[in-house]
């Protein structure tokens, strides 16, 4: 029942400030996000965008195409510089698992040369794990990756294993983002990166490494109690791994660390299948817009809703909100960004 009381939802006063969206298609969760984008940089907190589709872009926001013909890039090899965890033996390990889940399946011998290759191109670039100050380098970039691997590949003769990896990693050469001047993340204003020009797989890689180097710069600082600055994803099916519940997804880990470093989350799904148990518990707030027929069942098991109040949602923008402590889900329509823009 829609009682024309107004609801607003306040991270500023919540104890934990991420949303969670779930919709099907056109169900209005891009408008939701936009309008959520626009009343938080006009609160002035900090907004990050990771654009999967092209559609996020709000007024006063900086946006970066990242693409074959982009000025910046990503770079999954910059290093840590926290002497606790960080160095270039950790960032090894997490670029594996970031290429082994963009380029599945790999198996065991091609995981092994990519991890030689990684090895050397650090040492080749003089960054040691054992020498804190080396780490300050300029990391390298896929070029010399690529490179490491041509090494091996001549090496190798007649065996055609480094060769056939470096194939597999075609287009994370080929696109060139990955060598390329690292896209700036300000931490004040709103900054939207666009990745729609990108494949799916090279999107997982970038969208992977800009929240992990996100979350990390944040933790480098320390504790902070409010949150100052927010990841807005609109998709989350493109950067989960295949395993959703994986500790190191990093949906998962910012969803249950962000908080700590004053790093809120705004993350958009089509399907409740799409969401981890660490983004189901962690997002208090949570917003179910209209949902597919056949979504209705498990979304209702998984957000503990009425399947007739899920089934009653029939516009675009109305939806059912709950901020976490209340027993019921109360039936709003989202005033969408087209309605607020112009009379900030
Ligand atoms: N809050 C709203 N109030 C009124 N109309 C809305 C609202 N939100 C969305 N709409 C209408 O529905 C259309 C689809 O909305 P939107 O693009 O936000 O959906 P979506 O859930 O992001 O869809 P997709 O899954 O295709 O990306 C909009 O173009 C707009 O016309
Ligand atoms: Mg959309």
């Amino acid at each position: 029942m829609e009682t024309g009381e107004v609801v607003r939802w306040n991270p500023g006063v919540l104890a934990n400030p991420h949303l969670l969206i779930l919709g099907g298609s056109g169900a209005g969760k891009t408008q939701t996000i936009r309008a959520a984008m626009l009343e938080l940089s006009r609160r002035d907190f900090g907004v990050v965008a990771i654009d999967f589709h092209g559609d996020l872009l709000i007024e006063k926001a900086e946006s970066y195409p990242i693409s074959m013909t982009s000025e910046y890039g990503v770079n999954p090899l910059v290093v840590d510089l926290d002497p606790a965890g960080g160095g270039p033996d950790p960032q090894r390990f997490l670029v594996l698992q970031s290429l082994k889940e963009t380029f599945a399946p790999m198996g065991g011998n091609q995981l092994a040369l990519l991890d030689r290759a990684l090895g050397e191109v650090y040492k080749n670039t003089g960054i040691v794990q054992e020498d804190h100050e080396s780490w300050r380098r300029e990391p390298p970039t896929f070029r010399d990756l690529e490179s490491a691997l041509d090494r091996l590949a001549e090496a190798a003769g007649k065996d055609r294993r480094p060769e056939a990896v470096k194939t597999k990693l075609g287009p994370a050469f080929s696109y060139g983002i990955f060598s390329k001047p690292q896209v700036p993340i300000r931490e004040r204003g709103t900054t939207r990166i666009d990745l729609s020009k990108l494949p799916p797989g090279l999107q997982y890689l970038a969208a992977d490494t800009l929240c992990r180097q996100l979350l990390r710069r944040l933790q480098m600082r320390g504790s902070q109690g409010t949150h100052r600055l927010f990841l807005v994803v609109d998709e989350t099916k493109l950067m989960m791994p295949a395993r959703r519940e994986a500790p190191h997804a990093i949906l998962n880990r910012i969803a249950s660390e962000g908080r700590k470093f004053g790093l809120g989350l705004i993350v958009a799904a089509t399907s409740s299948a799409h969401l981890s148990r660490d983004i189901m518990m962690n997002c208090f707030a949570k917003l179910i817009l209209k949902t597919d027929k056949i979504e209705i069942p498990p979304t209702a098991r998984r957000f503990l809703a009425e399947r007739d109040q899920l089934s009653s949602l029939l516009e675009p923008g109305v939806g059912l909100i709950n901020f976490g402590d209340e027993e019921a889900y109360t039936v709003v329509r989202v005033r969408p960004y087209a309605a607020r823009v112009g009379d900030g």
